[in-house]
């Protein structure tokens, strides 16, 4: 069995999963969730590089050629360091994508006003990764970053839905709008903000657009999968799902009923 390996510090990445087996349903996935360590969001450099190492090396001793790192955090700061250093090691054979890329093509032709508004994580909003990203693609675009550090314990804490929930989405996203009014598209550079939309919706004046990245990571995997026909040909296709926590397995079940309406096939393991 060769899943494509799926991994974030917690649940956000259910979001991006949830797309790509929507899309691509035909193949095996194997989902890993760091939940006993999440947030990573405002953990260092060198935190979020060994976490996120220890999670691909699991998902590959478990058979996985390719993972996505669904997780901005992940992508901003571990990602390219894996990339260039790590895999030469574990495997000429294996990949690692990240979010941020996808994320940053789709973005261009969505915006008018060429005001772009990213609510992340303060580990991705302080990296600078997407406005160097975005700005390799698309040099017109103003590209603003507020970091919403909040919003993840709020979904792992499953206040996603609470009054409290409210209080810090309308503060971010008044923060943002105030500091560049001329924007009129929001990315949700966060795999755990989809989880929040009810409210982001509420507080995101109309003429704004909010931009989950799933739907972009998710065709982004297909052309990948279409390009790199020798990778495809190595992953297994039974259409199933299986998942791993650094927590506990019923924490996650229970979780998982919330965020996806299933019950799921966990296991927990350690990094
Ligand atoms: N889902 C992760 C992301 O996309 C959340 C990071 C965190 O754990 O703070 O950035």
């Amino acid at each position: 069995m060769t899943p494509i390996g799926v991994f974030d510090s917690g649940y956000g990445g259910l979001t991006i999963l949830r797309q790509m087996r929507q899309l691509l349903p035909q193949y095996d996935y194997l989902y890993l969730g760091d939940n006993a360590r999440a947030p990573y969001g405002s953990h260092s450099y060198e935190v979020i590089y060994k976490y996120t190492l220890e999670a691909v090396e699991a998902l590959f001793a478990r058979g996985c050629r390719l993972i996505i790192l669904a997780c901005n955090t992940a992508s901003a700061k571990a990602l390219r360091t894996i990339q260039q250093n790590d895999l030469p090691r574990l495997g000429a054979d294996r990949r690692v994508l990240g979010v941020i890329r996808p994320t940053v093509e789709a973005i261009g032709p969505l915006t008018r006003s060429r005001h772009v508004g990213l609510l992340a994580t303060a580990g991705t909003v302080n990296s600078g990764s997407y406005t160097l990203e975005i700005h390799k693609l698309w040099p017109d675009i103003t590209v603003t970053g507020q970091a919403c550090p909040m919003w993840v314990p709020l979904v792992e804490n499953y206040e996603f839905d609470s009054p409290g929930a409210d209080y810090f989405v309308k503060k971010r996203i008044e923060g943002i709008l105030r500091i560049d009014p001329q924007i009129d598209t929001l990315i949700l550079g966060c795999t755990h903000y989809p989880l929040l939309m009810n409210k982001i919706v509420r507080y995101t004046p109309p003429g704004v657009r909010i931009v989950p990245q799933g739907e972009y990571v998710a065709e982004s995997l297909k052309r990948y999968l279409e390009t790199h026909t020798d990778m495809d040909a190595r992953l297994s296709k039974t259409g199933t799902c299986r998942y791993l926590t650094t927590e506990s397995a019923g924490k996650f079940r229970e979780s998982a009923a919330l965020f996806m309406h299933s019950m799921v096939d966990v296991e927990a393991i350690s990094l």
